[in-house]
């Protein structure tokens, strides 16, 4: 059993159908890319998977449970966190205030709240600016910021969507440090990206998606080389 399995997946919008069917399995452990041309549906395929949209149709099961349609703080809960293309962060709080806000509704003590977000600050090299207001912070700050903060309710399944665009090289490096260093402490990783040489650096397997379907799916030179591959972006 993978720890998350999306089985015939489908979403539409008025009429537009943007996920027609769409199966992707993330064994636990892995470090998973999606990738596909602009529209193809990816960033819908979170958006289903942790409950911010309803499916129209088909599963999305993790540790073989049924999630689809469940509320988004129920899918947090039972472990599944997520980034967004444009980091959702608060942009008057402090970014240490914005660590704390996921910790409000848990059991968790305010010292073990602190401590851990001053260790994964630390690890974000965000502990410099931990008094600033968010709305100071570069872009790629609050990207990373966003993943830190996702990352104080200990999920197993980490969604990043498109992680590397607009944060510079330096702080790249670190994202992808930090995703390195999860990952051999037993977290799951899905992440969107463009970017094939961060994306053959990080991820053993590829999932490409085009127009709402599954294209194909693989290691990455195994993808990168796939004709199927090459037209999807192509025609774009
Ligand atoms: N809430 C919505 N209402 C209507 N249409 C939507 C909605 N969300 C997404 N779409 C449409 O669904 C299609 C797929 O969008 P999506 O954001 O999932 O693509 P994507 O693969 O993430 O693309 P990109 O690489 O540009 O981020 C697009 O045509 C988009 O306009
Ligand atoms: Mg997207």
């Amino acid at each position: 059993m993978s720890l998350l399995e999306v089985r015939g997946l489908k979403k539409q919008f008025d009429g537009l159908v943007v996920l027609d069917g769409v199966d992707v399995d993330v064994e636990e452990g892995d470090i998973q890319g999606i990738m596909g041309p602009n529209g193809a549906g990816k960033s819908t395929l979170f958006n289903v998977i942790n409950g911010i949209y309803t499916a129209d149709g088909g599963s999305v099961r993790f540790r073989g449970q049924e999630i689809a349609n469940k509320p988004v703080h129920r899918i947090a809960t039972m472990g599944i966190g997520r980034t967004f293309q444009v980091a959702r962060v608060f942009d008057e709080m402090t970014v240490l205030q914005n660590m704390l806000v996921p910790t409000v509704p848990l059991s968790m003590s305010r010292p073990e709240a602190l401590r851990r977000a001053e260790e994964l600050l630390e690890m974000a090299t965000l502990d410099g600016v931990k008094a600033n207001p968010a709305v100071e912070i570069s872009g790629g700050q609050k990207k990373l910021l966003e993943f830190m903060r996702t990352m104080m309710t200990d999920p197993t399944l980490i969604l990043l969507d498109e992680p590397f665009n607009g944060i510079n090289p330096a702080l790249i490096e670190v994202l992808i440090g930090i995703v390195r260093k999860l990952n051999n402490q037993g977290k799951t990783f899905l992440l969107i990206s463009h970017e094939m040489p961060h994306v053959s650096e990080l991820c053993n397997t590829v999932a490409v998606l085009a127009a709402g379907g599954n294209v194909a799916r693989g290691s990455p030179s195994e993808v990168r080389e796939n004709p199927t591959v090459i037209e999807a972006y192509l025609g774009q």
